[in-house]
Protein backbone atom coordinates (compact mmCIF):
# COMPACT_ATOMS: atom_id res chain seq x y z
CA UNK A 1 0.00 0.00 0.00
CA UNK A 2 1.34 3.84 -0.89
CA UNK A 3 1.61 5.80 2.56
CA UNK A 4 1.58 9.18 1.63
CA UNK A 5 5.24 11.08 2.31
CA UNK A 6 5.22 13.47 5.09
CA UNK A 7 6.30 16.97 4.07
CA UNK A 8 9.37 19.10 5.81
CA UNK A 9 7.71 20.96 8.62
CA UNK A 10 6.27 17.84 10.28
CA UNK A 11 7.48 17.20 13.51
CA UNK A 12 7.85 13.59 13.33
CA UNK A 13 10.83 14.27 10.90
CA UNK A 14 12.61 15.79 13.74
CA UNK A 15 11.87 13.06 16.20
CA UNK A 16 14.80 10.29 17.41
CA UNK A 17 13.15 7.40 15.88
CA UNK A 18 12.92 4.28 18.60
CA UNK A 19 13.97 0.86 18.10
CA UNK A 20 11.67 -1.87 16.50
CA UNK A 21 11.21 -5.08 18.91
CA UNK A 22 11.77 -8.68 17.00
CA UNK A 23 8.19 -9.06 17.50
CA UNK A 24 6.77 -5.92 16.05
CA UNK A 25 3.34 -6.54 14.46
CA UNK A 26 2.56 -6.12 10.86
CA UNK A 27 6.62 -5.57 9.74
CA UNK A 28 6.90 -6.88 6.75
CA UNK A 29 3.45 -5.48 5.93
CA UNK A 30 5.93 -1.97 6.59
CA UNK A 31 8.61 -3.34 4.72
CA UNK A 32 6.38 -3.46 1.56
CA UNK A 33 4.25 -0.57 2.11
CA UNK A 34 8.02 1.50 2.42
CA UNK A 35 8.90 -0.17 -1.07
CA UNK A 36 6.16 0.63 -2.92
CA UNK A 37 5.91 4.20 -1.89
CA UNK A 38 9.46 4.54 -2.21
CA UNK A 39 9.37 3.50 -5.83
CA UNK A 40 6.13 5.23 -6.48
CA UNK A 41 8.08 8.56 -5.86
CA UNK A 42 10.85 7.59 -7.59
CA UNK A 43 13.48 7.53 -4.86
CA UNK A 44 16.17 5.69 -3.82
CA UNK A 45 15.69 5.89 -0.71
CA UNK A 46 12.79 5.93 2.38
CA UNK A 47 12.85 6.32 6.69
CA UNK A 48 9.90 5.17 8.57
CA UNK A 49 9.25 8.95 9.48
CA UNK A 50 9.01 9.88 6.23
CA UNK A 51 5.91 8.06 6.42
CA UNK A 52 4.62 9.23 9.94
CA UNK A 53 6.20 6.61 12.07
CA UNK A 54 8.97 6.88 14.52
CA UNK A 55 10.55 3.88 14.10
CA UNK A 56 14.47 2.79 13.26
CA UNK A 57 13.84 1.38 9.92
CA UNK A 58 14.58 2.62 6.63
CA UNK A 59 14.97 1.35 2.81
CA UNK A 60 17.32 2.10 0.29
CA UNK A 61 17.79 0.66 -3.28
CA UNK A 62 20.68 2.47 -4.65
CA UNK A 63 20.90 0.43 -8.41
CA UNK A 64 19.46 3.36 -9.89
CA UNK A 65 23.09 5.40 -9.08
CA UNK A 66 25.07 2.29 -10.89
CA UNK A 67 26.09 4.43 -13.68
CA UNK A 68 27.40 7.08 -11.50
CA UNK A 69 29.78 4.87 -9.61
CA UNK A 70 33.49 6.62 -10.07
CA UNK A 71 35.11 2.91 -9.97
CA UNK A 72 34.47 -0.61 -10.83
CA UNK A 73 34.08 -1.63 -7.02
CA UNK A 74 31.68 1.38 -6.66
CA UNK A 75 29.21 0.64 -9.72
CA UNK A 76 29.60 -2.85 -8.57
CA UNK A 77 28.53 -1.84 -4.67
CA UNK A 78 25.65 0.49 -6.07
CA UNK A 79 24.59 -2.65 -8.89
CA UNK A 80 23.65 -4.95 -5.81
CA UNK A 81 22.34 -2.50 -3.20
CA UNK A 82 18.70 -3.18 -2.21
CA UNK A 83 18.61 -3.64 1.69
CA UNK A 84 16.19 -2.35 4.21
CA UNK A 85 17.71 -1.75 7.63
CA UNK A 86 16.56 -2.14 11.16
CA UNK A 87 18.30 -0.59 14.35
CA UNK A 88 21.29 0.45 12.34
CA UNK A 89 24.25 1.95 14.23
CA UNK A 90 27.00 3.74 12.43
CA UNK A 91 29.89 5.05 12.77
CA UNK A 92 31.57 7.61 9.58
CA UNK A 93 35.06 8.07 8.68
CA UNK A 94 37.31 9.44 5.90
CA UNK A 95 37.40 12.85 4.01
CA UNK A 96 34.34 15.08 3.77
CA UNK A 97 32.57 15.61 0.31
CA UNK A 98 30.02 17.33 -1.42
CA UNK A 99 27.15 15.90 -3.30
CA UNK A 100 23.99 17.60 -4.70
CA UNK A 101 21.19 16.05 -2.44
CA UNK A 102 17.40 15.59 -2.21
CA UNK A 103 15.16 14.70 -0.42
CA UNK A 104 11.62 13.20 -0.60
CA UNK A 105 10.04 15.24 2.20
CA UNK A 106 11.45 18.10 0.83
CA UNK A 107 10.38 18.48 -2.79
CA UNK A 108 12.04 20.73 -5.33
CA UNK A 109 14.98 21.50 -2.94
CA UNK A 110 18.25 20.38 -3.94
CA UNK A 111 21.78 21.54 -2.17
CA UNK A 112 25.31 20.50 -1.86
CA UNK A 113 25.57 18.41 1.24
CA UNK A 114 29.37 17.59 2.69
CA UNK A 115 29.42 13.94 4.49
CA UNK A 116 32.52 11.72 5.62
CA UNK A 117 33.28 8.93 2.71
CA UNK A 118 32.83 5.69 4.92
CA UNK A 119 30.86 3.84 6.90
CA UNK A 120 31.01 1.22 9.17
CA UNK A 121 27.19 0.46 9.67
CA UNK A 122 25.84 -2.57 12.03
CA UNK A 123 22.03 -3.54 11.91
CA UNK A 124 19.12 -6.17 11.53
CA UNK A 125 17.77 -6.58 8.04
CA UNK A 126 14.23 -7.59 7.17
CA UNK A 127 14.97 -11.46 9.10
CA UNK A 128 15.94 -9.42 12.18
CA UNK A 129 19.77 -10.77 11.27
CA UNK A 130 22.67 -9.44 12.25
CA UNK A 131 24.80 -7.53 9.51
CA UNK A 132 28.07 -5.57 9.69
CA UNK A 133 28.98 -3.85 6.78
CA UNK A 134 31.27 -1.27 4.93
CA UNK A 135 30.42 1.42 2.54
CA UNK A 136 31.79 4.11 0.78
CA UNK A 137 30.89 6.55 -1.94
CA UNK A 138 27.79 7.16 -2.68
CA UNK A 139 26.22 3.86 -0.80
CA UNK A 140 27.69 5.46 2.20
CA UNK A 141 26.17 9.05 0.96
CA UNK A 142 22.62 7.29 0.81
CA UNK A 143 22.93 5.62 4.13
CA UNK A 144 23.99 8.18 5.90
CA UNK A 145 21.18 10.60 4.53
CA UNK A 146 18.72 7.61 5.73
CA UNK A 147 20.21 7.17 9.25
CA UNK A 148 19.75 10.99 9.57
CA UNK A 149 16.45 10.70 9.03
CA UNK A 150 15.64 8.06 11.91
CA UNK A 151 17.81 10.80 14.23
CA UNK A 152 15.51 13.21 13.65
CA UNK A 153 17.82 15.51 10.91
CA UNK A 154 17.03 16.78 7.43
CA UNK A 155 19.86 17.81 5.28
CA UNK A 156 18.40 21.09 5.20
CA UNK A 157 19.86 20.73 9.13
CA UNK A 158 23.12 20.27 7.88
CA UNK A 159 23.79 23.75 5.26
CA UNK A 160 25.29 26.97 6.29
CA UNK A 161 23.53 29.16 7.78
CA UNK A 162 23.22 31.41 5.08
CA UNK A 163 21.77 28.62 2.15
CA UNK A 164 19.35 28.08 5.27
CA UNK A 165 18.03 31.60 5.26
CA UNK A 166 18.27 31.51 1.23
CA UNK A 167 15.69 28.76 1.47
CA UNK A 168 13.99 29.29 4.10
CA UNK A 169 11.13 30.24 2.69
CA UNK A 170 10.67 27.84 -0.06
CA UNK A 171 10.97 25.79 2.93
CA UNK A 172 7.92 27.36 4.58
CA UNK A 173 5.94 26.73 1.37
CA UNK A 174 6.63 22.65 1.10
CA UNK A 175 5.10 22.73 4.31
CA UNK A 176 1.93 24.75 3.51
CA UNK A 177 1.44 22.22 0.27
CA UNK A 178 2.65 24.94 -2.28
CA UNK A 179 4.47 23.03 -3.67
CA UNK A 180 4.84 20.55 -7.34
CA UNK A 181 4.74 16.98 -6.34
CA UNK A 182 4.28 14.16 -8.93
CA UNK A 183 3.45 11.70 -5.93
CA UNK A 184 1.50 11.28 -2.65
CA UNK A 185 2.28 13.97 0.33
CA UNK A 186 1.32 14.90 3.52
CA UNK A 187 1.65 19.13 4.40
CA UNK A 188 1.76 19.44 8.34
CA UNK A 189 0.51 23.27 7.57
CA UNK A 190 -2.26 22.59 5.17
CA UNK A 191 -5.32 21.51 6.36
CA UNK A 192 -6.84 19.76 3.24
CA UNK A 193 -3.83 17.59 2.08
CA UNK A 194 -3.72 16.85 -1.22
CA UNK A 195 -5.70 14.35 -3.25
NI1 LIG B 1 15.41 12.11 2.83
Amino acid sequence: MIRPIVAYGDPVLKKKAKEIAADHSGLQELIADMWETMYEASGVGLAAPQIGLSLRIFVIDARPFAEDGETEQEKKQLENFKKVFINPTLTEEGEEWSFNEGCLSIPDIREEVSRKDVVHIHYLDENFKEVTETYDGLCARVIQHEYDHIEGILFTDKLSSLKKRLIKGKLEKISRGEVDCDYRMKFPKNKKNRR
